[in-house]
């Protein structure tokens, strides 16, 4: 067994695992370099990790008696519009009562898109090449206008892109918001095991760790000392959303409406499926009334293609990931023993293995937040409209790609100015719509010229 002043409690921990072969390069290394591979170590919970990989190598047992989660749909008649204002007016209230923040989870590693830097930093506008960062401090900045309010921006990153978040912030002075309203905090790493439960190493004396999902904001919010800040803030109310939702309607009055008049601990938007697999997340209700979410990849066929009398789906409501969080309910959740159970991925792993990296099968695994559900006695869940709240950026091309992304935010741009009358000449191509001119179609001018050229920016 090695040794070293100091940490022999650890030492013996880890020769107890069998997981001594994160000393492979021991000799090699100097002493700065031992104590660090010692410390990252001392971080790890073998416990859990154990626990963790003993329910990897099970499959998942879900609990099939469930039914569809009811939800409230997008107004059909006069009464139901006649809710949506009272909703509206109930959420402007409280936004200029200074009483929400936005919250963008941004630690994700961004994998499928393979961008070099922050996903958030990607340069995602077709026209002035505006990152997604931008587009979203832009919506704040005009929101905050509109409610006369300054909205404070949080944003979840993780250890892998903080630095470089940061500077893309400083860089750009914070999109015109002020750096004082705007918070970064991370997430927590934990360790990837290989396909037979054994620590990775990422360098001579690191562990190859990932962020804990987004599912780790919610502790994240509580270990970073920013729940007390927004209870210090007078701030109740938390609009969250992912950095891959270009379209999101970062600060809606509707929704946190709905979400106060329900006295709503989580509320979530919903799509209407536009066909029985859609990958997206199926709103539940579990046995003993909880609300919960089904992933596409759980949902048995028969019941993903039973419909109603009318032909529609019986199970049609789908997870965007857009929430609102009540803080006081995060506060009570976070307060003790407070886990949420961990997903297994199966992913290509950059390991140390044998003095260069090598790309091996390993698992990690996250946290994912819609398993808070569950734990809420009241919440909501409202429709939205696809084409104007839903338009992910994962993968570098195809489905749910930088283009079809891109091309979605251009067909709802195109669509705010049809519905305000105004003309678009054939020859316009792409049409860019700053957040900072509208986040509506109501918020455009009826008189606007649009120029007869290829490319229109609005702003
Ligand atoms: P995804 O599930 O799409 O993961 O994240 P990802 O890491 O961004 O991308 P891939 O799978 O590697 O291609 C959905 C949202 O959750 C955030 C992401 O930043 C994104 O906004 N997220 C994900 C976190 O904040 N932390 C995580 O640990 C994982």
């Amino acid at each position: 067994m090695i040794s070293f002043p100091g940490y022999d409690d650890i030492i013996k921990k880890v020769y107890e695992e069998k997981q001594e072969h994160v000393f492979r390069f021991w000799d090699a290394i100097d002493d700065n370099k031992k104590k660090s591979l010692l410390e990252d170590l001392k971080n790890v919970n073998f416990e859990e990790i154990n626990r963790q990989y003993l329910n990897a190598s099970t499959e998942p047992v879900i609990d099939e008696d469930y039914g569809p989660a009811d939800y409230i749909r997008l107004p059909r008649n006069p009464e139901e519009s006649a809710k949506f204002a009272q909703a509206r007016e109930t959420g402007v209230e409280a936004i200029k009562k200074g009483r929400v923040c936005a919250f963008i989870v941004a630690g994700g590693q961004g994998s499928r898109l393979g961008y070099d830097g922050p996903k958030g930093a990607f340069p995602f506008t077709p026209i002035k090449h505006k990152s997604l960062f931008q587009v979203f401090s832009e919506k704040i900045l005009k929101s905050s206008k509109i409610y006369g309010v300054s909205i404070p921006l949080l944003i979840m990153t993780s250890h892998a892109n903080h630095q470089q978040t940061k500077e893309h912030f400083e860089q750009n002075k914070y999109f015109g918001l002020d750096p004082e309203n705007v918070f970064m905090f991370q997430q927590d790493m934990i360790p990837s095991l290989t396909t037979s439960g054994k620590l990775i190493l990422a360098s001579q004396n690191s562990l190859f760790r990932n962020p804990n999902g987004h599912g780790g904001s919610l502790i994240a919010l509580k270990k970073s000392g920013m729940l007390q800040k927004l209870k210090e803030k007078g701030i109740d109310l938390i609009s969250y959303f992912q950095v891959d939702n270009p379209i999101v309607c970062a600060i809606d009055p509707v929704f946190i409406g709905f979400h106060i008049l329900n006295n709503a601990e989580i509320s979530s938007k919903a799509l209407t499926k536009a066909y029985p697999q859609e990958k997206v997340g199926n709103f539940v209700i579990f046995p003993g009334k909880k609300l919960g979410i089904v992933e596409y990849s759980d949902l048995p066929e028969d019941k993903a293609y039973e419909k109603e009398s009318d032909g529609s789906l019986h199970y049609s409501a789908g997870n965007v990931a857009i929430h609102i969080f009540s803080v006081d309910f995060i506060s009570k959740i976070t307060s003790d023993d407070f886990s949420l159970p961990y997903h297994l991925a199966e992913k290509k792993i950059l390991a140390y293995n044998n003095g260069e990296p090598e790309k091996i099968d390993g698992y990690k695994f996250e946290k994912f937040v819609f398993d808070a559900l569950p734990l809420t006695d009241k919440n909501v869940i409202l429709e939205t409209s696809r084409r104007n709240e839903f338009a992910p950026v994962k993968n570098k091309t195809g489905l749910d790609s930088v283009d079809s992304s891109r091309q979605l935010m251009m067909d709802m741009h195109r669509e705010w100015l049809e519905k305000r009358g105004i003309e678009i000449p054939d020859s316009v191509a792409i049409i860019e719509i700053s957040p900072l001119k509208a986040l509506r179609a109501e918020d455009l001018d009826k008189d606007i010229i649009i120029p007869d050229q290829s490319e229109v920016y609005l702003d």
